[in-house]
């Protein structure tokens, strides 16, 4: 046997047992209130640990996260929630702004040092940047409602809201741009709505 041959190594994944499928998935709920416990700061800053080892295009992490907690902090954004995603922001122990970073292509030589000329590419051609930050924190933003659920709490991700009006709000230098509202905590009185059908695997899954 050659060196090359004993260094060969083959990882085992681990596969999740039933309840931490239904904990990430088939149990998991969409929460419209809230238990008015608190959220440690320390648990929210674990769910982004958690959520930042997944995957991203060429590594790049393009997700931002604005932990909203403060009372004040709420009222300047519940302003600019749809008006029936107010009354559940108001009551959410924290909430989340997740937001693209449009000039995540500067960190490229850090992430990515394999190819950092990838960071002139980028500052050279807008759409390829929008659209590749778009992508990869939209996918960033899925793995975080996962995080959530990982560490035990319920997440009401929401879309309605305007956007322009929370970026001037909150990033006023114009470089984040607020993509998904996350309400965080422990789900309070008649939190779910009733569970809505999935479509089935004939309609979404094709083999070739
Ligand atoms: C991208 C996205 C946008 C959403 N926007 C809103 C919203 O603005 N308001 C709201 O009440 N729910 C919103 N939802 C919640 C969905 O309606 C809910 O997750 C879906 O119906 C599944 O519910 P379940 O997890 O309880 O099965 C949103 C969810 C996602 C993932």
């Amino acid at each position: 046997m050659t060196d090359l041959a004993e260094n060969l190594v083959v990882p085992t994944l681990t596969q999740l047992d039933t309840a931490a499928r239904a904990a990430l998935f088939t149990e998991a709920r969409t929460a419209n209130s809230f238990d008015p416990s608190p959220v440690a700061d320390a648990e929210l800053a674990s769910i982004w640990e958690l959520a930042k080892w997944a995957p991203t295009a060429a590594n790049t992490q393009p997700l931002r996260v604005l932990y909203v907690r403060t009372e004040q902090g709420r009222e300047r954004l519940v302003e600019h929630m749809a008006e029936g995603n107010k009354a559940k922001t108001l009551a959410a122990p924290a909430v989340a702004v997740l937001a693209v970073d449009t000039r995540f292509h500067e960190h490229i030589p850090t992430v990515f040092p394999i190819k950092p000329e990838l960071a002139q590419y980028f500052e050279a051609d807008e759409t390829a940047r929008n659209e590749t930050g778009q992508f990869s924190a939209t996918l960033q933003a899925g793995y975080f409602i996962l995080s959530v659920r990982a560490h035990g709490l319920a997440a009401g991700p929401m879309a309605g809201f305007d956007a322009a009006g929370i970026d001037a709000e909150f990033f006023p230098d114009g470089r984040w741009h607020t993509l998904l509202v996350v309400n965080i905590g422990r789900p309070g009185q008649n939190p779910w709505f009733e569970r809505l059908p999935r479509l089935d695997h004939s309609e979404v899954v094709q083999w070739a």
